[in-house]
């Protein structure tokens, strides 16, 4: 059904997720008639614009960034409903305009009070933003509802963690605060849900007594993309692990919730974070592995180390790569590993889960080849390729008792082809008709931060003597591969091992 009649408002209005993921995203909610037909876009940023000359750039700035070709009528419907605010964050003036745009849009788009706030800012302006919400009473849910949307960092520890939630708590309600996580827009991982509790065959075996152990990879070829001075300050393990590989990891590992309402499935996903053993700094020196890229080779061609990247610091500390084993201490995964990984500029793009199953209780078939053969393993690929997996074991054909992997295998291309999206869509559909099943809580956040902090503690006092420790176009330092190696495993993709 289409969002409730709304108004989006956009802090950051001229930024690059604003041109490129949230335009064209509200594009293809309005295309897909998902969007309230009473609706309104109000973007705030500095620059000195009038409605006109902002509904030229956006304009420009979707042509560009459309995910699907701009039809002319129902863009200059929607263009209409624009509107531009020009202010500082810090200036009570500009939320006094604010409020005087979204009364104008009520009056002429009829959005019935209601208003998302979405802070497409830096982090350092969250506060900044969402103080001038309450002091202006834009906040307050009087006359129709208020929610805000707030991007990661969702800050950069423990303690920032908890600040920002106390802050954020002083003004909203946690119901109004919708913690964005695009990797749950992604319908792979939508799907583990499903996966898991609409097929009664796996949750009987998705426990230790079944489990091997569990890997997470998150691989990108990509570098920093001239971002140089944000990631300079977050590293793998911030810009990645806490918060996209630690939501995988609770959707693998989660008990069934009973029911699908947003609070009950978020319930189960703490359970886990809570459930994962802090690492002591003797842990850490085991169990986490750091690593940051030299210079390589990539698709064939040269490119440069991370200390040699626009914004980087050429003595950086910076990881680009991060793994370790973590331990959820409960009665299903008790003694089971969940290994995960991150890193920038590996050898390929590849966001993949793995859940390796224990060998049969006893080797019938010893002559056969199975020595040389895995045990069952489960595959969820979540991109670029989207399907999922199952090895199992075949008879060759033959007199002979030969046996030899082969797949079980379900493809998303399956569904036939589907329009590109940018992967908001559904988060964005969601604020507006108030579902925060698909967003990080408060308690979420704290809870993965107490997972990594000691991680970042130990890593500030040591510097890494070893850095560059891999190339680029490679799979990350040796010491990924013997984590691993050092349980009698290794990373399911072949080339990594
Ligand atoms: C973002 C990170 O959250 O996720 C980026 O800040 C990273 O550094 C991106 O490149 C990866 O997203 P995706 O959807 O391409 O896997």
């Amino acid at each position: 059904r289409p969002g409730d009649p709304c108004a989006f408002v956009v802090f950051g209005g001229m930024g690059d997720l604003t041109k490129r993921k949230l335009l064209p995203s509200l594009y293809n909610l309005r295309a897909n008639g998902l969007l309230p037909r009473d609706f309104a876009i109000i973007c705030v940023a500095r620059r000195d614009l009038d409605d006109a000359a902002y509904r030229e750039w956006a304009t420009r700035s979707l042509r560009e960034f459309a995910t699907r070709p701009v039809e002319d009528a129902l863009w200059a419907e929607y263009v209409e409903r624009i509107h531009y605010v020009k202010g500082d964050l810090e200036d009570p003036g500009t939320f006094e305009r604010l409020g005087a745009a979204l009364a104008h849009a009520r009056e002429k788009h009829g959005t019935a009070g209601n208003a998302i706030f979405y802070l497409a800012v830096p982090p350092d302006e969250f506060g900044s933003t969402v103080r001038g919400l309450g002091a202006s009473g834009l906040a307050r849910e009087d006359g129709g509802w208020r929610r805000v949307v707030i991007e990661k960092p969702f800050g950069r520890d423990l303690e920032s963690a908890q600040a920002l939630n106390r802050e954020l708590v002083s003004i909203l309600r946690e119901e109004q605060v919708y913690r964005i996580d695009h990797y749950l827009g992604k319908e792979t991982v939508q799907n583990i849900l499903v996966f898991r509790f609409a097929n009664g065959v796996f949750e009987p075996i998705w426990n230790r007594r079944y489990v091997d152990h569990v890997q997470i990879t998150v691989a990108e070829d990509i570098g920093v993309e001239g971002r140089g001075d944000y990631y300079e300050s977050a590293g793998a393990l911030r810009d990645i692990v806490q918060n996209h590989i630690f939501q995988l990891l609770t959707l693998v590992a989660m008990e069934p919730p009973s029911t699908l309402a947003a609070e009950a499935v978020r319930n189960e996903k703490v359970k886990v974070l809570d459930a994962i053993r802090t690492m002591s700094p003797e842990d850490v020196l085991r169990d986490a592995v750091r690593g940051q890229y030299g210079e390589g080779y990539i698709g064939g061609k040269k490119v440069p180390g991370y200390r040699q990247e626009p914004k980087v610091s050429p003595t950086s500390q910076t990881e680009t790569f991060a793994a370790g084993k973590l331990l959820v201490e409960n009665w299903r995964w008790a003694g089971v590993p969940f290994y995960v990984r991150a890193g920038k500029r590996l050898a390929r793009r590849d966001t993949q889960i793995t859940i390796q199953f224990r060998r049969p209780p006893l080797l019938l078939f010893q002559d056969a080849g199975l020595e040389s053969i895995d045990p069952n393993r489960l595959d969820i690929l979540i991109q670029p390729e989207e399907a999922i997996c199952l090895s199992i074991k075949a008879k060759r054909p033959g007199a002979a008792i030969q046996l030899v992997p082969v797949k079980l295998d379900f493809s998303y291309k399956d569904f036939g082809s589907v329009p590109p999206a940018t992967g908001y869509e559904r988060l964005l559909h969601d604020v507006m008709i108030g579902d925060s099943t698909l967003f990080h809580r408060a308690d979420m956040v704290e809870s993965s931060w107490r997972i990594v902090t000691p991680v970042l503690d130990v890593w500030a006092t040591l510097p890494a003597r070893d850095f560059p420790n891999y190339a680029a176009g490679t799979w990350g330092p040796s010491g990924a591969q013997e984590l691993l190696a050092r349980d009698g495993r290794r990373w399911a993709d072949p080339e990594s091992s």
